[in-house]
């Protein structure tokens, strides 16, 4: 069965992010609260699980597997699931890379290297070792940043996000960019989005993109960048620092015109957008059936139900999130 992954708005799907696990190290605010409900372990797809879904995916014309979390390096044995997804690169599979908040890169680095792994993204919303405490609830910016020098030596490409946050890291931006892009990292903004209950009202921090760029451009150069090419991040060349800046807007400007991915959770949930809480469930499909047809059906079944586009907005402090759901659930 090789159909591709067609939805009903003529979008081919190449590109999955997968989830290993909920669970992550860090406890950053706007993300989860400090006494966050992980999932019990028997919920989670095993390894083997998460391998033969990914040769599925593969087979259907999914040519990008992103892993993600919470943090996707603290699922035990995680480096033996990415050595197998290495042997797919060339035979179907184009990338395969991970978004990590770089707690555990020291220690895996090189074999994500040698596995096949060419980029990653790096969460890192700032370099004050207080803030970051303050923002993740945990001291481990030497940890993060030795974690980013040990992928650099690695020979990993490396891209920076960071959540734009009013009043916190506001200020630090031109130098959270100088120092990223001084090292020959791109950074990529991302605008808060209200996912899942948070012990702070978003609203409070939320900081639109808009403003930021506008500030940017009154002290640099920015000119539309020949990279974009269709994700959600749009990018300008930074002539003064010679690096690249992405700008996720999902409040200020839609993208979903040109989306191309669909995510699935640790448990084995395809959730075909970030901003709608349709999902269908793949794991009972992958358990019930030793052959692949009940997945694939499974796959056709998501992909047609994906929406046309998200409705995030954050429109008055105090009001709910727009979903139950926690970024770490899907990894973003
Ligand atoms: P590249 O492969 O480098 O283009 O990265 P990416 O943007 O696909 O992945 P990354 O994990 O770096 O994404 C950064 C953040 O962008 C995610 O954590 C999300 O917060 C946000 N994001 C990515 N894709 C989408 C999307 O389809 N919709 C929305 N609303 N946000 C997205
Ligand atoms: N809104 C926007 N970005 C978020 N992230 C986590 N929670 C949120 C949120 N509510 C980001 C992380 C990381 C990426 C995986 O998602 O900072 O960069
Ligand atoms: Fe962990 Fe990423 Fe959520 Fe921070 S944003 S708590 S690093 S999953």
């Amino acid at each position: 069965t090789n159909r591709p992954l067609i939805d009903s708005f003529s979008r081919t799907i190449s590109y999955v992010r997968l989830s290993v696990t909920d669970r992550c190290d860090l406890r950053c605010s706007y993300c989860m609260p400090e006494r966050m409900q992980f999932l019990p372990k028997a919920e989670v797809l095993t390894l083997e699980e998460l391998h033969r879904l990914s040769l599925a995916f593969i087979a259907r014309g999914i040519r990008k597997i992103r892993l993600t979390g919470g943090e996707p390096l603290v699922r035990r044995e995680v480096m033996t699931l990415i050595n197998l997804l290495g042997r797919e690169l060339g035979q179907g599979l184009d990338e395969l890379t991970l978004t990590t908040n770089g707690t555990q890169l020291t220690q895996h680095a090189d074999a994500l290297a040698a596995a096949g792994v060419r980029r990653i993204n790096v969460s890192l919303d700032t370099l004050k070792p207080e803030l970051f405490a303050q923002l993740t609830r945990r001291d481990a910016l030497a940890q993060v940043l030795a974690g980013i020098d040990a992928a650099d030596r690695a020979g990993l490409k490396i891209k920076i996000n960071a959540v734009a946050l009013k009043g916190l890291n506001e200020d630090e931006m031109p130098s959270l960019i100088g120092w990223a892009h001084g090292r020959g990292f791109d950074v990529t903004l991302i605008e808060v989005m209200p996912l899942g209950e948070v012990e702070e009202d978003r609203f409070d921090h939320y900081l639109p993109l808009t403003a930021v760029r506008d500030q940017l451009a009154q002290r640099w150069t920015l000119a539309e960048s020949p990279h974009n090419s269709g994700g959600p991040a749009r990018y300008v060349d930074v002539a003064e620092t010679g690096g690249r800046l992405g700008f996720i807007t999902p409040l200020t400007n839609n993208f979903c015109a040109s989306c191309n991915r669909v995510r699935v959770t640790a448990t084995g949930q395809i959730f075909m957008c970030l901003g709608q809480n349709d999902q269908v469930d793949l794991r009972a499909a992958l358990r019930g059936d030793d052959s692949d047809a009940a997945l694939d059906a499974a796959l056709d079944r998501a992909i047609q139900r994906k929406p046309e586009r998200h409705d995030f907005h954050i429109d008055a402090p105090g009001a709910a999130p727009a979903l139950a759901r926690h970024m770490s659930m899907t990894g973003g």
